[in-house]
């Protein structure tokens, strides 16, 4: 098990040195989904039932990496999906991520339980930014949450489809997680033995919801696990009448993350979407969804060439990015996959992850015999 960063060569590496560095409660809230955690494994276990199909002799010296999505050229066919709380992971927080994504010119997410204002975040980094939207029900939240994004310039807004009610991590259950960390005797010993973690946090700045503390204290002064902020913050008549007059008042693009079905997928078309980011909320939301990996086919079949298709989720190596472009889409995007990193070794950590599979892909796509990722296509790949 590695106990420096230099030596975490692959995801499970990152994982194992988060795990080492965090309370434990933290860490099973990023390691957690719901229930049997069945949509969670199989997010990543997807993969396997394809294999890619590599072509020779195609003299492939340099690779480029680059994709466009939502209009923006990016360096890398892989994101950072937007995550809550990462001030709780790494004192570094929200700025760690974005200084990592930028360096690797990919766009990156803030969460609305990000922990970093936006207007920071905007100042921080000139790469393309998403604000990752919560409809609450207190409309004046919404629509501060809205002018927030507009000030920092955030270019995409996403809107999060699929938490209407907490899902249900037992995980975070046992362990009694919640936003900001309640001080029980069984936490503070948690965090007695994680004591670079409990000095960093409790002697930086306050931990906070940035972009919700001026209206709600929960989450920043009111302790509260995560699936009963989804259950009682968020508005569970949310509908497309709703996505798409929040679609009308923004002026950059308009993403929906959270979308499953390929029906789904064409009303995303008719609002006027810019892209759909395929994800089951890494498993922790309703186990037993299938994975994004496993319904990629279906919805690039049906809106292909209509939308930008994102598939989040699951995503470890970077064969799977490359098995995904080739069934058609048009980047990934990870949550975990840089989270452990984060929690790890703050921003050097996200560097680390993202370099990882930076130098995977550079290395398939020359053992894949091709120079540029717009050539995959699904000859590339077969079902087992
Ligand atoms: C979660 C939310 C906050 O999955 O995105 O915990």
């Amino acid at each position: 098990m590695p106990r420096l960063l230099k030596n975490c060569n692959n995801f499970s590496d990152l994982r194992d040195l988060a795990r080492r560095r965090l309370p434990d409660p933290i860490f099973n809230y990023i390691d957690g989904a719901a229930e049997d955690e069945v949509s969670y494994r199989r997010n990543t276990e997807a993969f396997e039932n394809y294999d890619l199909v590599p072509n020779v002799l195609a003299g492939v010296e340099e690779v480029d990496m680059s994709v466009e999505v939502m209009g923006f050229k990016i360096g890398l066919p892989i994101f950072c999906s937007p995550t809550a709380l990462q001030r709780l992971f790494h004192h570094e927080g929200e700025r760690a991520v974005a200084l990592a994504a930028e360096k690797y010119n990919t766009l990156f997410g803030v969460s609305s339980l990000g922990t970093v204002p936006l207007k920071t975040i905007g100042k921080l980094i000139d790469t393309p930014k998403m604000f990752q939207f919560y409809f609450h029900k207190d409309r004046g939240l919404n629509s501060a949450m809205i002018e927030m994004a507009k000030e920092a310039q955030f270019e995409v807004l996403t809107l999060t489809v699929d938490t209407i009610t907490g899902g249900n991590r037992e995980r975070d259950l046992r362990t009694g997680f919640t936003s900001p960390p309640r001080l029980t005797l069984a936490s503070l010993f948690q965090f007695g033995i994680k004591p670079v973690w409990a000095l960093n946090f409790l002697l930086r700045e306050k931990f906070e919801l940035s972009q919700l503390k001026d209206h709600v204290q929960q989450g920043s002064n009111i302790a509260i696990s995560i699936g009963d902020y989804f259950s009682t913050m968020l508005d569970q008549r949310l509908s497309w009448d709703d996505a798409l007059k929040l679609r009308e008042s923004w002026n950059g693009k308009f993403c929906l993350k959270g979308i499953m079905s390929a029906a789904d997928a064409k009303k995303a078309v008719d609002i006027g979407a810019d892209a759909i980011m395929i994800s089951n909320h890494g498993g922790r939301q309703l186990d037993g969804s299938r994975s994004p990996f496993d319904q990629l086919e279906e919805i690039v079949g049906s809106v292909g060439g209509d939308i930008d298709i994102v598939l989040d989720g699951g995503i470890q190596r970077g064969t799977h990015i490359l098995k995904a472009m080739a069934l058609g889409a048009t980047a990934c995007s990870g949550g975990r996959m840089y989270l452990f990193a984060l929690a790890a070794a703050g921003r050097a950590g996200v560097e680390k992850a993202l370099d990882n599979l930076s130098s995977e892909i550079e290395r398939d796509m020359k053992l894949m015999g091709i120079k540029s990722l717009s050539e995959l296509n699904s000859d590339m790949v077969r079902a087992r």
